[in-house]
Parts: structure tokens; C-alpha cells; sequence
């Protein structure tokens, strides 16, 4: 209301303006008018009595003539008439004829429009016309009319105009408002749902989606320009930290202070177990753990996991919670129990049964039973029940990680609406033909879109993601924004390459080079000059052991110069063992290390070392220390953090690192020799060329490899996600106060 007076009283005043502008204008117009039609009356009157008057005047009857000028002088307007006699020079005239005409000075008053007189009785007009006849003496009329009526009918017409444009002017505002709130609040719509992230090029009317007419091109510019001014500013803020724990530290303090982070995954960051009378504690081979933990050591908060190991139930409090890590606690973890029943159903069946083989196009038909599935609802429902019970506010910030949580997202959302919640998904995503396999799809996608960011490690799998969705649920997808809008909520699709801490800890670099050469090549019992490649992977069909295996096979087939001066160390850590897929692929591993080594028997040290067993996270760093090279051959992988694990380790510079096509890392690490792990031709080539590589190549390889992940660290992916978190959040905020102010 305030608004639209501000709006109407200045057009008002304007309109007014013009009315009273225009005033003097409407005078002229009129006397002009006026005075042309008394001209033309003239002419007429003068026609009219020319003979009555030259025939009166013939005859000599001047009393007569008197009586008839008073006659006609009775008309409102001639308001006098006369006759001058041009011989005698003598006028006839009525009574009313102003004294200022007389006959002698006549012709100042004969112009052809005639000529305004002002007098003691107001305005006039005086006219004269010729009269001629053979009868009477020539002469003059002289005719005079009253104009005191123009002035009069020109205030009427003046007070007319002024009316109407004050109509015109109540219209004209009206119409005005009218449009401009109507307008008002479909921008205001838009910039609300801007304000909260949504794609702004639609609008929701009940259910259905309909386009918000004319505001699309704007809508779009805004849009690209705050996506524009976010990501600059995005960009000029990450290339301007150095990211380490202090600085992620920092931007939660000053961009999330004081909030409560949350992280639920699987697998927890320390297990307890019992050995004999002793309570060991160790630490998973894990890339995610490997990821998170230092994240959580950063930051605090409570980190929410599986139980899993046989001491965990002894060492927690009443609340089941822990203070990790062991030697130096920096943060909370809560542990979740379950039944021999859930695990069975929920974690190796469903998690990596059936969404393990679904997501790496690994060639393991994925598995799907009803009873692992209900087991999977009821698992994520607990850990939701956790998460509810362990925020300390209404507005807590969880990370939700991989594929064993795909439905909590919007359990958490149901029982916290105004959580920000981050999913992360650790594994690749399958295209949408792939991932159409699996019969709770809708279930499943439905339950991550209840996350306000889902994260990817690569573009490629955030595109099959949203491509999934569109494919099979009803959910208006955004492609210049990446979002997601599902039920009224809004989720952006993210990529995030995850990483890992940069720099290493300084444990892990403490033994040389030279000392972790020598000490792996006498535990192995290889030559000191022995050349040594290696791989640390889960015992997982995913990651291409058998390939590898194959691929050095091939080497020693193709430079057989290599037999008996070159070992392959394949650190297995065991893995799912209760799932038969992963109990034949062990088999299926001891046996071809066994063949391999059986056909270079007697030629020197085996060509293959087989470690399957758990190392700590040290105890893999001393393996790539001491190693030629690395290989890492995964079928498919979301990201592989032992390519980057390798990298930090060869703080020397030197070393090289072959890598799969398939990883995440490819992306990342061009210098890397990269193949295809499926060509065992083209892998034993590179075996051997990294093999023969000179130092200099091998340091300038290093080097690039070294700084990108110096550069893009975990903090750097843990920041990126909680900026985004933070910014989120703060355009939730200003949606809200936009709306509290009635805008
Ligand atoms: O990094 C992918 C991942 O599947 C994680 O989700 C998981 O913690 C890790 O590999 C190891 O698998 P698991 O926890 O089943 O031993």
C-alpha cells in the first residue's frame, strides 16, 4: 500500500502539472475559435440586414433605423450596432455603442478578423463592413459583440481539462498498480526461489510445473550471473587458501560457526577388536575413512558408524560413543549395532550385492533379494534414528556417505526438515539403461534426493545421476544449474574429487627412501637392486588384481630380460569375505600368483608376491616408498586413493604410477601412465617403460602429480562441500527474511 501511494502521488502531481501547463494554451485555442465564429457572425448579420436597413435608410427614417438597431441589439451576443454615413460622416448607431467608435476614425477598426476592444463594459468585438447601394448614400456597419461569454466558457473548458486529467490521472495510476503488483509478485516469487536455489526458469502451481511467463530470459541472466559471481568468488577463495586442517578449521568457525557436523558412514574409523586378552585398536583400509578422517580430527563433531568390531561394545560409554582417535581424541564416534540378521541383509547383501556390482560396471551380475532390501530400509531407518538423536539443534549439517545409505537422505529430512544434508557417494554412478536393473530404483532415488547436495567424484557420474533421475522419476531437472527439484525440494548435483590429506603425516615420510628400499626388498627376500612394483587394494573384483596379475604375466612373456630381476608386491587387504563373489575372486587370485610364480619357478625371485592381509596405513606407505612403481588397475572406481596415497608418499620425486582408464584419479592425473587395465599388452608396455623410465622423467612426471594433489587436497574437498553448505544455507535464510518482510 505504502508502496503504490509512493507511486500514485507523484503521478498525480505530474498530471496535474501538465493540466495546469496546458492551461494557457486551451485560452488561445479558444479565443481563436471564438473569434473567427464572431467574425463569420458578423458577415452574417451584416448580409442579413443590409436591405431592411439600406431601404430604411433610403427613406430617410432614421428613428426608424434606431429602433430597429435596438431590435436586433437584443440578441445576448451583438451587444451594439451602428451605421456610419461615409458623406455626412454621422453615425446612427443603439444606445449601447461604446463611446471609443466614432465614424471619423473608422478604418482603425477594420481589420479582416475584426478587432478586440477592452471597456469599461468588458471585452468586445468590433467588426466593420462595407454597406453599398445606388439607393442609400455608401456607409459602414459597424458591428460590436459581447465577448465577456468566451472568457466565461474558457474557465468552463479550462476547469474541464483539469477535471479530466485528474481522471485520467486515477486511471492511469490504477491500471499502473495494478500491473506493478502483479508483477511485483511474480519477481518476488522468482527472487525467493533464486534466493533458495531453485532453477528459476519454473515455478511449481500445484504439482504441476508451469513456465513464469517473461521472467525466463532475466531469470536465466541472474541466474548465470550469481552462478557466475559464486563460482569467481568460489574460485578466488580456494586459490587463495592453502588448505590444510587449521585453515578448514578456520572457514567453519567464521562460515559455519558453531554447527553441528554430522557424519554417518558404514564402516567406522577405528576398530576395536580382542586379541586373546588384549583390546587392539586398528584402522580400515578404507578410501573413505582414509578421506573423512581427517576431516573429522579438524572439525569436531560426531561421526556415526557400524560397530563392527568384536571389542567395540567394550570400550564405549552408556551412549555408545567413543572419543577417537585413540592417542590424541579430537572428536565423537557413535557407534550403531546390528544383528547378525541386519549385517547379513543390509551390508553384504543389498550394499554390496546388490549396489556394489550395480554401480562398477565390473561384470558381476548384481544380486537383488526382498528379504536384503528390508534389511537395508530397516538399517537406514536406525541410523536416521541415530542421527535424529545425536544433533545437538534442529539445523545440523550431516554428511551422509555412499552407497550403503542411499534412503537416509530423506529420512533424515523427515525428521530433521531443515538439516543441510551433504551425500556423498564414494562409487561410480551407472547410466541410466544400467542402473534401470534394480527394482527399488524409485526407492532409492527418491531417498537421495532428500539430500540439499549429492556428490559426485566425477562430472561424468554426476550427468548418468541426473540423466537417472529424469529418466525415472517425477522431478524437474535443471541442466544449466544442476539441480534436482523433487517434491518442493531442491537438491544440486556436485562434483567433489575427493582427495587426501596434503602433507602426509610426518610419521609416514619419517623412514628414507633408501632405508624403506632396503627394508621391503629384505622382507620380501628380493636382491637389494631388485626392481619392486606394487599394488594395495581391498581384495576386490573391482580393482583388477587377476588383470594385473595378467599384465605381468605378459611383461615377462614379452622382456623376459625382466624374470628374476623384477617382483610384483599385491598387498590385499580381505575384504566382504562373508559374499561368495569376493571368496571366489580370492581363490581365483591365489591361483593365478601361483601359476604365474610356478612358471618362472627356478628363474630368480617370483615375479608375484601375495600379501593378503591388513596393513597399516604406515606400513602401505613404507611399500611405496620402496617401489618402482605403482599399479593401480581398477575395473572401475569412483576416484582410487591409492594413486594419490603413492603420490604423497614419493616425497624423492621419483617412482611411477600406472593407472587404470576407469578411476576417478585418470582424471586427475594425466601424468600417470595411464591404460586400459582390460589390454594386457598395453600394460605390460607400460610396465616396462616405467620400468626403463630416465629420473628426470620420472621427477617431472612426479612433480606435476605432487602439486595437483598438494594443491587439491581433502580439505579442499571437505571445504568445497561445506562452503557450498554454508552459501546454502545463508540463501535459506535470506528466502525466509524475503518472506517475513511480505516482499
Ligand atoms: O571407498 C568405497 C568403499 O566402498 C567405502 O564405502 C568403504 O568404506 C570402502 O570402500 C571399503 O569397503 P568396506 O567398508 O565394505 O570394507
Amino acid at each position: 500500500m505504502r508502496l503504490s501511494l509512493r507511486f500514485i502521488l507523484p503521478l498525480i502531481l505530474v498530471l496535474a502539472g501538465i493540466a495546469y501547463g496546458i492551461a494557457p494554451l486551451v485560452d488561445q485555442l479558444t479565443l481563436r475559435w471564438f473569434i473567427r465564429d464572431l467574425n463569420s457572425r458578423s458577415t452574417a448579420i451584416a448580409n442579413a440586414i443590409q436591405e431592411p436597413l439600406l431601404e430604411q435608410l433610403a427613406a430617410g427614417k432614421r428613428a426608424k433605423t434606431e429602433e430597429f438597431f435596438s431590435r436586433i441589439t437584443q440578441d445576448e451576443r451583438l451587444f451594439a450596432i451602428g451605421y456610419c454615413d461615409s458623406s455626412t460622416g454621422k453615425m446612427l448607431a443603439s444606445r449601447s455603442l461604446p463611446a471609443e467608435i466614432h465614424c471619423s476614425d473608422l478604418d482603425r477598426w477594420q481589420l479582416p478578423q475584426g478587432h478586440l476592444l477592452t471597456s469599461i463594459h468588458g471585452p468586445l468585438h468590433v467588426t466593420v463592413r462595407p454597406l453599398a447601394s445606388e439607393s442609400a448614400p455608401d456607409g459602414q456597419l459597424v458591428l460590436v459583440h459581447d465577448m465577456s461569454f468566451i472568457s466565461r466558457r474558457t474557465e468552463e473548458t479550462k476547469r474541464y481539462v483539469f477535471y479530466f486529467f485528474m481522471a485520467l490521472a486515477g486511471v492511469v495510476s490504477l491500471i499502473t498498480v495494478v500491473i506493478a503488483q502483479l508483477s511485483w509478485r511474480g519477481w518476488m516469487a522468482g527472487m525467493r526461489s533464486l534466493l533458495r536455489g531453485e532453477g528459476l526458469l519454473r515455478k511449481p502451481s500445484g504439482g504441476a510445473q508451469a513456465p513464469l511467463p517473461g521472467f525466463k530470459p532475466i531469470a536465466r541472466d541472474l541466474q548465470r550471473l550469481i552462478q557466475e559471481l559464486e563460482s569467481e568468488s568460489r574460485a578466488r577463495d580456494e586459490s587463495q587458501i592453502t588448505w590444510t586442517p587449521e585453515a578448514l578449521r578456520t572457514i567453519l568457525h567464521s562460515e559455519l560457526s558453531g554447527e553441528d557436523v554430522i557424519v554417518v558412514s558404514n564402516r567406522e574409523p577405528y576398530i576395536h577388536q580382542h586379541h586373546g586378552e588384549r583390546i587392539e585398536v586398528s584402522r580400515p583400509a578404507s578410501g573413505l575413512v582414509t578421506a573423512l578422517e581427517p576431516i573429522m580430527r579438524a572439525c569436531s563433531g560426531t561421526w556415526i558408524a557400524h560397530g563392527s568390531g568384536s571389542a567395540d561394545k567394550a570400550v564405549v560409554d552408556k551412549n555408545d560413543c567413543i572419543r577417537v582417535p585413540p592417542e590424541r581424541p579430537a572428536y565423537q564416534l557413535r557407534r550403531v549395532w546390528l544383528s547378525p540378521e541386519e549385517e547379513a541383509g543390509y551390508y553384504y547383501g543389498f550394499s554390496n550385492e546388490g549396489m556394489w556390482p550395480l554401480c562398477h560396471i565390473a561384470h558381476v551380475r548384481p544380486t537383488f533379494r526382498s528379504s536384503d532390501w528390508a534389511q537395508y530400509v530397516a538399517v537406514n531407518r536406525k541410523f536416521a534414528e541415530a542421527v535424529a538423536s545425536e544433533a545437538k539443534t534442529k539445523t545440523p549439517i550431516v554428511l551422509v556417505q555412499d552407497y550403503h545409505f542411499a534412503l537416509l537422505p530423506k529420512m533424515i529430512r523427515e525428521a530433521l526438515p531443515d538439516a543441510t544434508i551433504i551425500t556423498f557417494w564414494h562409487i561410480p554412478w551407472p547410466n541410466p539403461e544400467s542402473f534401470a536393473i534394480c527394482p527399488w530404483r524409485n526407492d532409492i532415488l527418491a531417498g537421495m534426493l532428500g539430500s540439499s547436495i549429492m556428490g559426485f567424484h566425477t562430472q561424468f557420474h554426476c550427468n548418468n545421476f541426473v540423466d537417472t533421475v529424469d529418466r525415472f522419476i517425477e522431478a524437474r531437472v535443471d541442466r544449466e544449474s544442476f539441480t534436482v527439484s523433487c517434491g518442493g525440494k531442491l537438491t544440486a548435483v556436485r562434483r567433489y574429487p575427493i582427495s587426501i590429506a596434503w602433507p602426509p603425516e610426518a610419521d609416514m615420510l619419517r623412514e628414507s627412501i633408501p632405508d624403506c628400499r632396503n627394508r621391503i626388498r629384505d622382507l620380501n627376500g628380493l636382491p637389494l637392486d631388485h626392481k619392486v612394483g606394487i599394488g594395495v587394494d581391498r581384495l576386490d573384483y573391482t580393482k583388477g588384481i587377476v588383470e594385473r596379475f595378467r599384465a605381468i604375466e605378459r611383461l615377462l612373456e614379452l622382456n623376459p630380460d625382466w624374470i628374476g630381476r623384477f617382483t610384483f608386491v599385491q598387498v590385499a587387504a580381505p575384504s566382504r569375505s562373508g559374499i561368495d563373489e569376493y571368496q571366489h575372486h580370492e581363490t581365483q587370485v591365489r591361483a593365478m600368483a601361483t601359476r604365474i610364480n610356478g612358471r618362472f619357478e627356478n628363474q630368480g625371485p617370483p615375479p608375484i608376491k601375495l600379501r593378503i592381509e591388513h596393513h597399516e596405513p604406515q606400513a602401505v606407505y613404507e611399500y611405496f616408498r620402496a617401489a618402482d612403481l605403482c599399479f593401480v588397475s581398477s575395473l572401475h572406481d569412483g576416484m582410487n586413493l591409492v594413486a594419490k596415497e603413492f603420490v604423497a608418499a614419493r616425497d624423492d620425486e621419483r617412482g611411477v604410477l600406472i593407472l587404470s582408464e576407469f578411476t576417478g584419479a585418470a582424471r586427475e592425473l594425466p601424468e600417470a601412465l595411464i591404460v586400459n587395465p582390460y589390454d594386457a599388452d598395453q600394460c605390460a608396455a607400460a610396465m616396462h617403460l616405467a620400468l626403463t623410465m630416465p629420473a628426470t622423467e620420472q621427477r617431472d612426471r612426479m612433480r606435476l602429480m605432487r602439486g595437483l594433489v598438494a594443491e587439491f587436497n581433502v580439505f579442499r574437498w571437505a571445504g568445497r562441500m561445506l562452503l557450498d553448505a554454508a552459501s546454502m544455507r545463508r540463501r535459506g535464510r535470506l528466502a525466509e527474511k524475503t518472506e517475513r518482510g511480505g516482499m
